[in-house]
């Protein structure tokens, strides 16, 4: 059937049980909030626009979302998801398939959503149901003699016998937005709750001539709420392993995929290791053979081939050319760019900083605003002071030049190629190419001198 698909998204409820300033569809999954995520699934449907039911927090939401490509409906007062649904009503489409999902559903999956809506026309409702081992709470599904859906029973209003039916409502139905616009308004709210229910659709649907098709998720976590806290950090460890299974599948090998987390995304070459605690933000990007170490910590990286991140490295908006070695224990902070086989030791902080080819920082040091050249070496506890309190300035290491142990690059400074930094200078005036500079006091003894006693 070609007709358009109006996306209801219900999100105005409360979410009391989060004990949350936050509305509870903006808590976030895999880093984002959880009602990006259906957008998302929603945005994949073809020829489909987005209405979200706000009314609890409605400012918060609606801001959090500006910017993205839905409309917006307002529930004044929460009666029931019947009656949120009701307030879209005026937005949809002539002649549209309505979708009804929730806000705080996050995991449905557009594959799921495209089998739901093919079972939509005239005569046919599509809803999606699952089977559960523990029912509790949900809605459930009632089916006559002939095993066809005739009602759905909230938890609250059923008879025992009902309550023991494992099959229960996900929330999700599609229906033609004239039929929806012809039921909608016999929904009641005589009823244990006294809201008005969408789940009584079906039973007015039924009772009108139409048939209920029923479409199951591929999983069921797809249809899985969040309540609470609990539940969604259930779902957060559901969407990382889902994530942690196609890095795997894209070839790289994880230590242990339950401790793998990544609020963004990634792509990598073959044969990368990623090992236990590794968390990705951003954009990240990974060649070939590459190996990222325990607990590491990467936002928005670009990574070569042949590169090893040893453990505890923090890396933020930076670039690693093939070969570099970075770690452990180093931090990379945005706009570092190192070229090939360059490397970064343990305690070692980088800013704006350049390096060129074969060049490295191995030890306790801070290099910030600074560009260097080809095979420079920095010793250890070298700092360049790029700021004096007011501007930034820049630090410039030819090629081959030789930074002593201990040295202070006062910057705007620039150390000519291959010249030599005694260890311990403070170098605030610029060096010629092939020199040796240093600033050091003298070393004395003092003559006569005796060790202090206790008196
Ligand atoms: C609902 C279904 C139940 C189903 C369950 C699945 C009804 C009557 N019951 O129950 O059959 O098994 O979902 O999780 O539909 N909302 C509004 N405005 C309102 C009320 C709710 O926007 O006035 C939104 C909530 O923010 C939430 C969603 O609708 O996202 C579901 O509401 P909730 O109160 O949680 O329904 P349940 O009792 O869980
Ligand atoms: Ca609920």
């Amino acid at each position: 059937m070609s007709r358009a698909t109006d996306i209801v998204i219900l999100a105005a409820g409360r979410g009391t049980r989060m004990r949350s300033a936050k509305p509870k569809v903006l808590h976030p999954i895999g880093g984002r909030p959880m009602i990006e995520h259906v957008l998302e699934a929603a945005s994949e449907l073809p020829d489909a626009r987005s209405i979200v039911v706000t009314g609890h927090a409605a400012e918060q939401l609606e801001e959090a979302l500006a910017g993205r490509e839905v409309a917006f409906a307002r529930q004044t007062e929460q009666r029931g998801t019947a009656d949120a649904v009701t307030a879209a009503l005026s937005q949809l489409r002539e002649e549209s398939v309505v979708l009804v999902l929730y806000g705080d559903v996050p995991l449905i999956s557009a594959a799921t959503l495209t089998r739901l809506l093919a079972t939509v026309n005239a005569d046919q409702l599509g809803l999606l149901t699952v089977d559960l081992p523990d029912p509790t709470g949900y809605g459930r599904i009632i089916r006559n003699s002939d095993s066809a859906v005739i009602a759905i029973v909230e938890q609250k209003d059923a008879s025992p016998t009902e309550l023991a039916v494992s099959e229960i409502n996900t929330g999700v139905l599609a229906i033609c937005s004239e039929q929806l616009a012809t039921l909608l308004p016999q929904v009641g709210c005589d009823n244990a709750q006294r809201e008005y229910y969408l789940t009584d659709l079906i039973g007015l649907a039924v009772a009108a001539g139409i048939t209920i098709a029923v479409t199951q998720p591929e999983e069921p976590s797809e249809v899985e709420g969040v309540n609470d806290r609990q539940q969604l950090a259930r779902l957060e460890r559901v969407y990382q392993r889902r994530q942690a299974a196609a890095l795997m599948a894209a070839g790289a090998t994880l230590a242990d995929p339950a401790r793998y987390d990544q609020r963004g995304a990634v792509t990598v070459g073959e044969d990368v290791f990623i090992d236990a605690n590794v968390l990705f933000e951003g954009d990240n990007r990974i060649g070939n053979n590459v190996t990222i170490g325990a607990n590491c910590h990467l936002i928005d990286a670009v990574i070569g081939d042949n590169v090893t991140v040893k453990s505890h490295t923090v890396i933020e908006q930076s670039e690693l050319g093939d070969g570099a070695v970075v770690g452990p224990f180093a931090r990379l902070r945005p706009g570092t760019i190192l070229a090939s086989d360059t490397k970064i030791g343990n305690f070692v902080e980088t800013k704006k900083a350049i390096l060129g080819r074969g060049s490295k920082i191995n030890h306790l040091s801070y290099v910030g605003d600074a560009e260097l050249g080809e095979q420079v070496n920095v010793g250890a506890g070298t700092i360049t002071c790029n700021y004096d309190g007011v501007n930034k300035h820049k630090t410039v290491i030819e090629d081959g030049a030789f930074i002593g142990s201990n040295s202070a690059l006062v910057a705007p400074v620039t150390i000519g190629a291959g010249a030599t930094i005694g260890a311990g200078s403070t170098i605030s005036r610029n060096v010629q190419p092939g020199k040796l500079a240093l600033t050091r006091a003298k070393q004395t003894e003092i003559k006569g001198w005796k060790k202090p006693v206790k008196g």
